[in-house]
């Protein structure tokens, strides 16, 4: 059976080793121990017998907008609904704190878009995550990933 709850900072262990293949790849950004506890209350995570099988942080950028960042299932688990689980919990909480938009930018662009998520311009993004995230990006400034939307 899968739980979701949301992180606590007993979890930075079990979150740090559920992204580090990720991490590894270019595919999620590296993040301290300290910076995850600071963000702790962002993430939600789905747990299996007490092991982190999934997660993803609502990073919140301003009163209006938040961003899904870091979201990663356990290989095994892949393609059974845990991720959109997870998205909709974290939509879900982003409606009750008032937030009005939620975006991402991902490799996964059809993921995505099957939660209703619209492509948008990279330009159009806030420029506090350019400076803040991705100038620690692999990638950067070559960005290939999409940038997509959801109204909430
Ligand atoms: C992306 C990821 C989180 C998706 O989680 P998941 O639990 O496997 O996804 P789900 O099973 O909830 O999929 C939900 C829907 O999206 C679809 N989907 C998932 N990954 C997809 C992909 N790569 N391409 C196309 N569709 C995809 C599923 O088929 C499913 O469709 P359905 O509703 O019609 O059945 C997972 O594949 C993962 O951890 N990938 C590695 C990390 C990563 O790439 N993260 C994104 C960082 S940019």
């Amino acid at each position: 059976m899968i739980i979701y709850k949301k992180a606590t900072l007993d979890d930075i262990k079990g979150i740090q080793e559920l992204v580090r293949d990720e991490v590894i790849n270019g595919i999620i950004l590296p993040r301290a121990d300290d910076e995850v506890a600071t963000n702790i209350r962002s993430y939600t995570l789905a747990t299996q017998k007490d092991e982190i099988v999934g997660l993803s942080a609502l990073h919140i950028h301003a009163s209006h907008l938040a961003e899904v960042r870091s979201i990663v299932v356990k290989r095994e688990l892949r393609g059974k609904g845990i991720g959109a689980q997870i998205v909709k919990k974290l939509l879900e909480e982003g409606r009750l704190l008032g937030l009005k938009q939620v975006f991402t930018l991902t490799y996964e662009k059809e993921f995505f878009e099957k939660l209703s998520f619209k492509e948008i311009p990279k330009e159009s993004l806030p420029i506090s995550k350019i400076w803040a995230d991705c100038i620690k990006c692999k990638h950067f400034p070559i960005c290939d990933e999409t940038a997509l939307i959801i109204n909430i």
